[in-house]
Protein backbone atom coordinates (compact mmCIF):
# COMPACT_ATOMS: atom_id res chain seq x y z
CA UNK A 1 0.00 0.00 0.00
CA UNK A 2 1.49 3.52 -0.55
CA UNK A 3 1.12 6.65 1.47
CA UNK A 4 3.25 9.55 2.49
CA UNK A 5 2.53 10.57 5.96
CA UNK A 6 4.86 12.15 8.72
CA UNK A 7 5.66 9.29 10.97
CA UNK A 8 4.06 6.01 11.36
CA UNK A 9 5.14 5.67 14.97
CA UNK A 10 2.59 8.16 15.93
CA UNK A 11 -0.02 5.57 15.26
CA UNK A 12 -1.43 4.27 18.37
CA UNK A 13 -1.61 8.01 19.77
CA UNK A 14 -4.00 8.65 16.40
CA UNK A 15 -5.95 5.39 17.44
CA UNK A 16 -6.64 7.23 20.77
CA UNK A 17 -7.58 10.28 19.37
CA UNK A 18 -10.24 8.44 17.18
CA UNK A 19 -11.53 6.29 19.89
CA UNK A 20 -11.89 9.64 21.82
CA UNK A 21 -13.66 11.47 18.46
CA UNK A 22 -15.95 8.00 18.03
CA UNK A 23 -17.47 8.34 21.67
CA UNK A 24 -18.81 11.94 20.65
CA UNK A 25 -20.30 10.68 16.84
CA UNK A 26 -23.25 8.61 18.20
CA UNK A 27 -25.19 9.19 14.57
CA UNK A 28 -22.22 7.76 12.75
CA UNK A 29 -21.61 5.33 14.80
CA UNK A 30 -25.00 3.65 14.10
CA UNK A 31 -24.78 4.55 10.31
CA UNK A 32 -21.07 2.42 10.22
CA UNK A 33 -23.02 -0.68 12.32
CA UNK A 34 -25.79 -0.20 9.25
CA UNK A 35 -23.39 -0.25 6.75
CA UNK A 36 -20.96 -3.00 8.32
CA UNK A 37 -24.79 -5.51 7.59
CA UNK A 38 -25.97 -4.36 4.73
CA UNK A 39 -22.79 -3.50 2.63
CA UNK A 40 -24.02 -0.32 0.84
CA UNK A 41 -21.01 0.96 -0.64
CA UNK A 42 -19.03 -2.83 -1.57
CA UNK A 43 -16.73 -2.71 -4.64
CA UNK A 44 -16.73 1.56 -4.83
CA UNK A 45 -13.34 3.21 -4.94
CA UNK A 46 -13.83 6.72 -3.02
CA UNK A 47 -11.06 9.23 -3.54
CA UNK A 48 -11.15 11.69 -0.56
CA UNK A 49 -10.38 15.34 -0.37
CA UNK A 50 -10.73 16.48 3.84
CA UNK A 51 -9.29 17.49 6.55
CA UNK A 52 -7.41 14.55 8.19
CA UNK A 53 -8.75 15.04 11.50
CA UNK A 54 -10.32 12.26 14.02
CA UNK A 55 -13.42 13.29 13.03
CA UNK A 56 -12.67 12.31 9.54
CA UNK A 57 -11.18 9.01 10.24
CA UNK A 58 -14.13 7.63 11.82
CA UNK A 59 -16.09 8.68 8.68
CA UNK A 60 -13.00 6.44 6.34
CA UNK A 61 -13.74 3.36 9.26
CA UNK A 62 -17.80 4.38 8.10
CA UNK A 63 -17.34 4.13 4.46
CA UNK A 64 -15.13 1.12 5.03
CA UNK A 65 -17.19 -0.60 6.70
CA UNK A 66 -19.88 -0.16 3.88
CA UNK A 67 -17.22 -2.20 1.76
CA UNK A 68 -15.27 0.81 -0.03
CA UNK A 69 -12.13 1.21 -0.97
CA UNK A 70 -10.77 4.58 0.42
CA UNK A 71 -8.10 6.28 -0.44
CA UNK A 72 -7.56 9.86 1.40
CA UNK A 73 -5.30 13.48 1.20
CA UNK A 74 -5.87 16.56 2.91
CA UNK A 75 -8.13 19.60 2.17
CA UNK A 76 -6.08 22.04 3.25
CA UNK A 77 -1.89 22.33 3.87
CA UNK A 78 -2.48 23.37 7.86
CA UNK A 79 -5.15 21.12 9.05
CA UNK A 80 -3.82 17.45 8.97
CA UNK A 81 -3.51 15.76 12.34
CA UNK A 82 -0.40 13.64 11.64
CA UNK A 83 -1.32 11.39 14.53
CA UNK A 84 -4.04 10.28 13.11
CA UNK A 85 -3.00 10.19 9.51
CA UNK A 86 -0.57 7.36 10.80
CA UNK A 87 -3.28 5.57 12.72
CA UNK A 88 -5.14 5.33 9.72
CA UNK A 89 -2.71 3.81 7.91
CA UNK A 90 -1.11 1.53 10.18
CA UNK A 91 -4.61 0.60 12.25
CA UNK A 92 -7.12 1.06 9.42
CA UNK A 93 -4.84 0.15 6.19
CA UNK A 94 -6.19 3.67 4.58
CA UNK A 95 -3.38 5.16 2.20
CA UNK A 96 -3.48 8.30 3.61
CA UNK A 97 -1.69 11.40 1.41
CA UNK A 98 -1.43 14.45 4.12
CA UNK A 99 1.73 15.83 6.56
CA UNK A 100 0.54 18.76 8.17
CA UNK A 101 2.41 22.04 7.11
CA UNK A 102 3.16 20.31 3.46
CA UNK A 103 4.02 23.03 0.83
CA UNK A 104 1.70 23.67 -2.40
CA UNK A 105 3.57 21.37 -4.32
CA UNK A 106 3.27 18.45 -2.08
CA UNK A 107 -0.33 19.52 -1.35
CA UNK A 108 -1.41 18.91 -5.72
CA UNK A 109 1.24 15.99 -5.33
CA UNK A 110 -1.11 14.05 -3.02
CA UNK A 111 -4.32 15.08 -4.61
CA UNK A 112 -2.83 13.25 -7.89
CA UNK A 113 -2.15 10.28 -5.31
CA UNK A 114 -5.93 9.85 -4.69
CA UNK A 115 -6.74 10.72 -8.07
CA UNK A 116 -4.46 7.65 -9.08
CA UNK A 117 -6.84 4.67 -7.24
CA UNK A 118 -9.47 5.63 -10.18
CA UNK A 119 -12.17 6.60 -7.56
CA UNK A 120 -15.61 6.09 -8.84
CA UNK A 121 -16.74 8.59 -6.28
CA UNK A 122 -14.85 11.80 -4.91
CA UNK A 123 -15.13 13.47 -1.34
CA UNK A 124 -14.46 16.97 -1.23
CA UNK A 125 -14.30 20.11 1.00
CA UNK A 126 -13.12 23.09 -1.00
CA UNK A 127 -13.67 21.32 -5.14
CA UNK A 128 -9.47 21.36 -4.92
CA UNK A 129 -9.92 17.54 -5.83
CA UNK A 130 -12.53 17.97 -8.24
CA UNK A 131 -10.67 21.03 -10.24
CA UNK A 132 -7.53 18.72 -10.07
CA UNK A 133 -9.39 16.16 -11.63
CA UNK A 134 -11.48 18.22 -14.09
CA UNK A 135 -8.19 20.41 -14.82
CA UNK A 136 -5.78 17.41 -15.50
CA UNK A 137 -7.13 14.06 -15.43
CA UNK A 138 -9.72 13.98 -17.53
CA UNK A 139 -9.54 11.23 -18.71
CA UNK A 140 -11.05 10.00 -15.44
CA UNK A 141 -13.79 11.78 -15.78
CA UNK A 142 -15.83 9.09 -17.68
CA UNK A 143 -15.43 6.57 -14.82
CA UNK A 144 -16.47 8.86 -12.01
CA UNK A 145 -20.13 8.35 -11.06
CA UNK A 146 -20.42 11.07 -8.67
CA UNK A 147 -19.17 13.33 -5.44
CA UNK A 148 -19.85 15.12 -2.38
CA UNK A 149 -19.00 18.31 -1.26
CA UNK A 150 -18.61 19.57 2.14
CA UNK A 151 -18.09 23.56 2.54
CA UNK A 152 -19.78 26.58 1.25
CA UNK A 153 -16.64 27.28 -1.27
CA UNK A 154 -16.39 24.32 -2.45
CA UNK A 155 -20.22 24.33 -3.79
CA UNK A 156 -20.02 28.04 -5.04
CA UNK A 157 -17.15 26.52 -7.02
CA UNK A 158 -18.99 23.52 -8.14
CA UNK A 159 -22.43 25.27 -9.17
CA UNK A 160 -20.24 27.88 -11.37
CA UNK A 161 -18.63 24.80 -13.15
CA UNK A 162 -22.68 23.57 -13.33
CA UNK A 163 -23.36 26.83 -14.55
CA UNK A 164 -20.59 26.91 -17.32
CA UNK A 165 -21.38 23.21 -18.43
CA UNK A 166 -18.24 21.81 -17.20
CA UNK A 167 -19.02 19.60 -14.34
CA UNK A 168 -18.35 15.89 -15.64
CA UNK A 169 -20.48 14.13 -12.71
CA UNK A 170 -23.30 14.82 -10.38
CA UNK A 171 -21.88 16.20 -7.04
CA UNK A 172 -24.40 16.44 -3.28
CA UNK A 173 -23.75 19.99 -1.73
CA UNK A 174 -23.44 18.09 1.74
CA UNK A 175 -22.89 21.58 2.94
CA UNK A 176 -26.17 22.57 2.32
CA UNK A 177 -28.13 20.12 4.43
CA UNK A 178 -29.92 21.71 7.23
CA UNK A 179 -27.86 19.23 9.63
CA UNK A 180 -24.75 20.31 8.39
CA UNK A 181 -24.64 24.40 7.63
CA UNK A 182 -26.93 25.03 10.67
CA UNK A 183 -25.02 23.10 13.44
CA UNK A 184 -21.60 22.69 11.54
CA UNK A 185 -21.27 25.77 10.12
CA UNK A 186 -22.75 28.14 12.99
CA UNK A 187 -21.55 26.34 16.47
CA UNK A 188 -18.66 24.41 15.15
CA UNK A 189 -16.88 27.43 13.62
CA UNK A 190 -18.67 29.47 16.05
CA UNK A 191 -16.86 27.55 19.07
CA UNK A 192 -13.55 26.48 17.44
CA UNK A 193 -12.55 29.35 15.95
CA UNK A 194 -12.45 31.12 19.25
CA UNK A 195 -10.90 28.22 20.31
CA UNK A 196 -8.01 28.49 17.92
CA UNK A 197 -7.48 32.20 18.94
CA UNK A 198 -7.55 31.13 22.16
CA UNK A 199 -4.91 28.36 22.23
CA UNK A 200 -2.52 30.34 19.59
CA UNK A 201 -2.76 33.74 21.79
CA UNK A 202 -4.31 33.20 25.15
CA UNK A 203 -6.16 36.95 24.77
CA UNK A 204 -8.41 38.28 27.18
CA UNK A 205 -11.63 38.15 24.89
CA UNK A 206 -13.94 39.96 27.52
CA UNK A 207 -13.61 43.99 27.08
CA UNK A 208 -12.02 43.62 23.79
CA UNK A 209 -13.22 44.65 20.52
CA UNK A 210 -13.57 41.83 17.82
CA UNK A 211 -14.54 42.40 14.27
CA UNK A 212 -15.91 39.18 12.50
CA UNK A 213 -16.02 39.76 8.46
CA UNK A 214 -19.44 38.29 6.94
CA UNK A 215 -22.51 37.50 8.64
CA UNK A 216 -23.48 33.75 7.16
CA UNK A 217 -23.60 30.83 9.22
CA UNK A 218 -19.84 30.92 10.20
CA UNK A 219 -19.78 34.04 10.94
CA UNK A 220 -23.03 34.48 12.82
CA UNK A 221 -21.80 31.54 15.06
CA UNK A 222 -18.46 33.59 15.68
CA UNK A 223 -19.98 36.86 16.58
CA UNK A 224 -22.43 35.38 18.93
CA UNK A 225 -19.77 33.16 20.74
CA UNK A 226 -17.32 36.23 20.46
CA UNK A 227 -20.21 37.99 22.90
CA UNK A 228 -20.72 35.20 25.25
CA UNK A 229 -16.96 35.61 25.99
CA UNK A 230 -17.61 39.25 26.97
CA UNK A 231 -15.95 41.02 23.89
CA UNK A 232 -17.53 43.81 21.69
CA UNK A 233 -18.44 42.70 18.57
CA UNK A 234 -18.75 44.37 15.17
CA UNK A 235 -19.90 42.99 12.07
CA UNK A 236 -18.78 43.64 8.51
CA UNK A 237 -21.09 43.14 5.92
CA UNK A 238 -21.99 43.44 1.76
CA UNK A 239 -24.59 41.94 1.85
CA UNK A 240 -27.86 44.28 3.40
CA UNK A 241 -29.67 41.89 4.74
CA UNK A 242 -27.48 39.78 6.07
CA UNK A 243 -26.07 42.86 7.47
CA UNK A 244 -29.90 44.46 8.97
CA UNK A 245 -29.79 40.81 11.02
CA UNK A 246 -26.86 41.39 12.57
CA UNK A 247 -27.71 45.37 13.49
CA UNK A 248 -31.11 43.58 14.98
CA UNK A 249 -29.41 40.54 16.70
CA UNK A 250 -27.69 43.79 18.57
CA UNK A 251 -24.55 43.92 16.83
CA UNK A 252 -22.43 47.08 15.72
CA UNK A 253 -22.28 47.22 11.46
CA UNK A 254 -20.20 49.24 9.80
CA UNK A 255 -17.38 49.08 6.62
CA UNK A 256 -13.86 47.11 6.98
CA UNK A 257 -12.23 50.84 6.30
CA UNK A 258 -13.71 51.80 9.74
CA UNK A 259 -13.71 48.75 11.79
CA UNK A 260 -10.11 48.16 11.44
CA UNK A 261 -9.00 51.23 13.68
CA UNK A 262 -11.03 49.87 16.26
CA UNK A 263 -10.25 46.50 16.45
CA UNK A 264 -8.28 43.98 18.63
CA UNK A 265 -9.29 41.24 16.86
CA UNK A 266 -10.04 40.23 13.52
CA UNK A 267 -11.87 36.99 11.77
CA UNK A 268 -12.79 36.57 8.66
CA UNK A 269 -15.39 34.24 7.34
CA UNK A 270 -17.07 35.15 4.33
CA UNK A 271 -15.42 33.08 0.95
CA UNK A 272 -14.29 36.45 -0.28
CA UNK A 273 -11.14 37.41 -1.46
CA UNK A 274 -9.10 40.39 0.20
CA UNK A 275 -11.27 41.19 2.75
CA UNK A 276 -8.38 42.52 4.87
CA UNK A 277 -6.04 44.53 2.65
CA UNK A 278 -3.09 46.08 3.57
CA UNK A 279 -4.35 49.48 3.70
CA UNK A 280 -6.84 48.12 6.70
CA UNK A 281 -4.03 46.76 8.36
CA UNK A 282 -1.90 49.87 8.01
CA UNK A 283 -4.97 51.48 9.82
CA UNK A 284 -5.14 48.66 13.08
CA UNK A 285 -3.85 49.83 16.30
CA UNK A 286 -0.60 48.22 17.43
CA UNK A 287 -0.35 44.34 18.15
CA UNK A 288 -4.20 43.68 16.42
CA UNK A 289 -4.76 40.05 15.95
CA UNK A 290 -6.13 39.19 12.45
CA UNK A 291 -6.77 35.51 11.43
CA UNK A 292 -9.27 33.43 8.97
CA UNK A 293 -12.20 31.09 9.71
CA UNK A 294 -13.33 31.00 5.94
CA UNK A 295 -12.24 27.89 3.46
CA UNK A 296 -8.79 29.39 1.53
CA UNK A 297 -6.22 31.05 2.73
CA UNK A 298 -7.33 34.41 0.52
CA UNK A 299 -9.23 36.40 2.78
CA UNK A 300 -6.33 38.40 4.36
CA UNK A 301 -3.90 39.71 1.95
CA UNK A 302 -1.24 37.99 3.40
CA UNK A 303 1.23 38.26 0.39
CA UNK A 304 0.62 42.18 0.63
CA UNK A 305 1.84 42.31 4.12
CA UNK A 306 4.62 40.28 3.75
CA UNK A 307 5.91 42.44 1.03
CA UNK A 308 5.16 45.59 3.17
CA UNK A 309 6.55 44.43 6.01
CA UNK A 310 9.84 45.66 7.66
CA UNK A 311 10.00 42.36 9.96
CA UNK A 312 8.44 38.78 10.23
CA UNK A 313 9.28 36.62 13.06
CA UNK A 314 7.27 33.27 14.64
CA UNK A 315 6.52 34.77 18.18
CA UNK A 316 4.29 31.71 19.36
CA UNK A 317 3.09 28.40 17.74
CA UNK A 318 0.85 29.33 14.80
CA UNK A 319 1.49 33.53 15.64
CA UNK A 320 3.41 35.65 13.31
CA UNK A 321 4.54 39.35 14.11
CA UNK A 322 4.82 41.29 11.05
CA UNK A 323 6.17 44.88 11.73
CA UNK A 324 4.71 47.24 9.49
CA UNK A 325 6.45 50.68 8.07
CA UNK A 326 4.50 52.43 10.26
CA UNK A 327 5.90 50.99 12.98
CA UNK A 328 3.22 49.18 14.01
CA UNK A 329 3.05 45.16 14.52
CA UNK A 330 0.52 42.72 13.56
CA UNK A 331 -0.19 39.43 14.86
CA UNK A 332 -1.22 36.74 12.26
CA UNK A 333 -2.67 33.68 13.39
CA UNK A 334 -2.06 30.19 11.07
CA UNK A 335 -0.73 32.04 8.02
CA UNK A 336 -3.89 33.12 7.61
CA UNK A 337 -5.62 29.88 6.79
CA UNK A 338 -8.27 28.61 8.70
CA UNK A 339 -7.82 29.00 12.65
CA UNK A 340 -9.82 26.78 13.99
CA UNK A 341 -7.91 23.98 12.26
CA UNK A 342 -4.72 25.29 11.87
CA UNK A 343 -4.00 26.46 15.84
CA UNK A 344 -6.76 24.04 17.22
CA UNK A 345 -8.60 20.74 16.51
CA UNK A 346 -11.66 21.69 14.13
CA UNK A 347 -14.82 21.21 15.05
CA UNK A 348 -15.60 19.35 18.21
CA UNK A 349 -16.53 15.75 16.92
CA UNK A 350 -20.17 16.37 18.03
CA UNK A 351 -21.06 18.23 15.14
CA UNK A 352 -18.95 16.95 13.07
CA UNK A 353 -21.02 13.89 13.83
CA UNK A 354 -24.02 15.29 11.40
CA UNK A 355 -21.55 16.45 8.91
CA UNK A 356 -20.15 13.29 8.56
CA UNK A 357 -23.39 11.17 8.38
CA UNK A 358 -24.63 13.20 5.87
CA UNK A 359 -21.80 12.62 4.07
CA UNK A 360 -21.65 8.65 4.32
CA UNK A 361 -25.81 8.98 3.83
CA UNK A 362 -25.19 10.83 0.40
CA UNK A 363 -22.34 8.55 -0.97
CA UNK A 364 -24.27 5.83 -0.36
CA UNK A 365 -27.38 7.10 -2.16
CA UNK A 366 -24.85 7.99 -5.09
CA UNK A 367 -23.98 4.39 -5.30
CA UNK A 368 -27.58 3.69 -6.20
CA UNK A 369 -28.80 6.66 -7.91
CA UNK A 370 -25.67 8.37 -9.28
CA UNK A 371 -27.22 7.34 -12.47
CA UNK A 372 -30.33 8.78 -12.64
CA UNK A 373 -28.58 12.05 -11.90
CA UNK A 374 -27.40 14.72 -14.37
CA UNK A 375 -24.58 16.62 -14.33
CA UNK A 376 -25.17 19.10 -11.67
CA UNK A 377 -25.33 20.36 -8.02
CA UNK A 378 -27.95 18.97 -5.88
CA UNK A 379 -29.02 18.90 -2.05
CA UNK A 380 -28.65 15.77 0.14
CA UNK A 381 -32.50 14.27 0.04
CA UNK A 382 -34.60 15.99 2.53
CA UNK A 383 -35.56 12.60 4.09
CA UNK A 384 -31.83 11.34 4.68
CA UNK A 385 -31.51 15.28 6.23
CA UNK A 386 -34.12 14.67 8.52
CA UNK A 387 -33.09 11.07 9.32
CA UNK A 388 -29.43 12.34 10.74
CA UNK A 389 -31.86 15.37 12.80
CA UNK A 390 -33.88 12.08 14.14
CA UNK A 391 -30.97 9.79 14.96
CA UNK A 392 -29.30 12.77 16.71
CA UNK A 393 -32.25 13.48 18.51
CA UNK A 394 -32.36 10.37 20.02
CA UNK A 395 -28.81 9.76 20.43
CA UNK A 396 -29.20 13.08 22.91
CA UNK A 397 -32.44 11.83 24.59
CA UNK A 398 -34.63 13.84 23.43
CA UNK A 399 -37.80 13.12 22.43
CA UNK A 400 -40.60 15.19 20.45
CA UNK A 401 -44.13 15.35 19.60
CA UNK A 402 -45.59 13.45 16.34
CA UNK A 403 -48.49 15.33 14.29
CA UNK A 404 -51.49 13.27 15.02
CA UNK A 405 -54.11 12.38 11.74
CA UNK A 406 -56.14 15.16 12.73
CA UNK A 407 -53.34 17.96 12.62
CA UNK A 408 -51.83 15.75 9.23
CA UNK A 409 -55.05 16.56 8.00
CA UNK A 410 -54.97 20.12 8.67
CA UNK A 411 -52.12 21.49 7.98
CA UNK A 412 -52.53 19.51 4.18
CA UNK A 413 -55.76 21.27 3.60
CA UNK A 414 -56.70 24.62 2.51
CA UNK A 415 -60.64 24.60 3.67
CA UNK A 416 -60.71 24.93 6.91
CA UNK A 417 -59.64 28.99 8.37
CA UNK A 418 -61.05 31.15 10.48
CA UNK A 419 -64.00 29.59 13.03
P1 LIG B 1 -22.20 32.20 3.88
O1 LIG B 1 -22.38 32.32 2.41
O2 LIG B 1 -23.35 31.78 4.74
O3 LIG B 1 -21.66 33.60 4.48
C1 LIG B 1 -20.67 34.38 3.91
C2 LIG B 1 -21.04 35.84 4.21
O4 LIG B 1 -19.92 36.68 3.89
C3 LIG B 1 -22.23 36.33 3.38
O5 LIG B 1 -23.21 36.86 4.24
C4 LIG B 1 -21.62 37.38 2.46
O6 LIG B 1 -22.50 38.44 2.17
C5 LIG B 1 -20.44 37.86 3.30
N1 LIG B 1 -19.38 38.52 2.52
C6 LIG B 1 -18.93 38.23 1.27
N2 LIG B 1 -17.95 39.09 0.92
C7 LIG B 1 -17.79 39.93 1.97
C8 LIG B 1 -16.93 41.04 2.20
N3 LIG B 1 -16.05 41.46 1.28
N4 LIG B 1 -17.01 41.67 3.40
C9 LIG B 1 -17.91 41.28 4.35
N5 LIG B 1 -18.74 40.24 4.17
C10 LIG B 1 -18.68 39.58 2.99
O7 LIG B 1 -20.96 31.21 4.08
P2 LIG B 1 -20.53 30.37 5.39
O8 LIG B 1 -21.22 29.06 5.37
O9 LIG B 1 -20.63 31.24 6.58
O10 LIG B 1 -19.01 30.08 5.01
C11 LIG B 1 -18.04 31.13 4.96
C12 LIG B 1 -16.67 30.53 4.64
O11 LIG B 1 -16.28 29.64 5.68
C13 LIG B 1 -16.63 29.67 3.37
O12 LIG B 1 -15.36 29.82 2.77
C14 LIG B 1 -16.80 28.26 3.89
O13 LIG B 1 -16.32 27.30 2.97
C15 LIG B 1 -15.98 28.34 5.15
N6 LIG B 1 -16.27 27.38 6.21
C16 LIG B 1 -15.29 27.21 7.15
C17 LIG B 1 -15.45 26.33 8.18
C18 LIG B 1 -14.37 26.15 9.15
O14 LIG B 1 -14.23 25.06 9.71
N7 LIG B 1 -13.58 27.18 9.45
C19 LIG B 1 -16.68 25.52 8.32
C20 LIG B 1 -17.69 25.82 7.34
C21 LIG B 1 -17.49 26.72 6.32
Amino acid sequence: MQFHIKDEALADEGLKQIEWADWQMPVLRQIRERFEREKPLQGIRIGACLHVTKETANLMRTLIAGGAQVALCASNPLSTQDEVAAALVKHFGVPVFAIRGEDTETYYKHIHAVLDIQPDITMDDGADLVSTLHKERRDQLAKVRGGTEETTTGVIRLRSMAREGVLAYPIIAVNDAYTKFLFDNRYGTGQSAIDGILRATNFLLAGSTIVVAGYGWCGRGIAMRARGMGARVIVTEVNPLRALEAVMDGFEVMPMAEAAEKGDVFVTATGDVRVITVEHMLKMKDGAIVCNAGHFDVEVDVKGLRQVATKVRRIRPSVDEFTLPNGKRIFLLAEGRLVNLAAAEGHPAAVMDMSFANQALSVAYLAQHAHELAKDVYPVPRELDEEVARLKLESMGIKIDTLTPEQQRYLSSWEEGTE
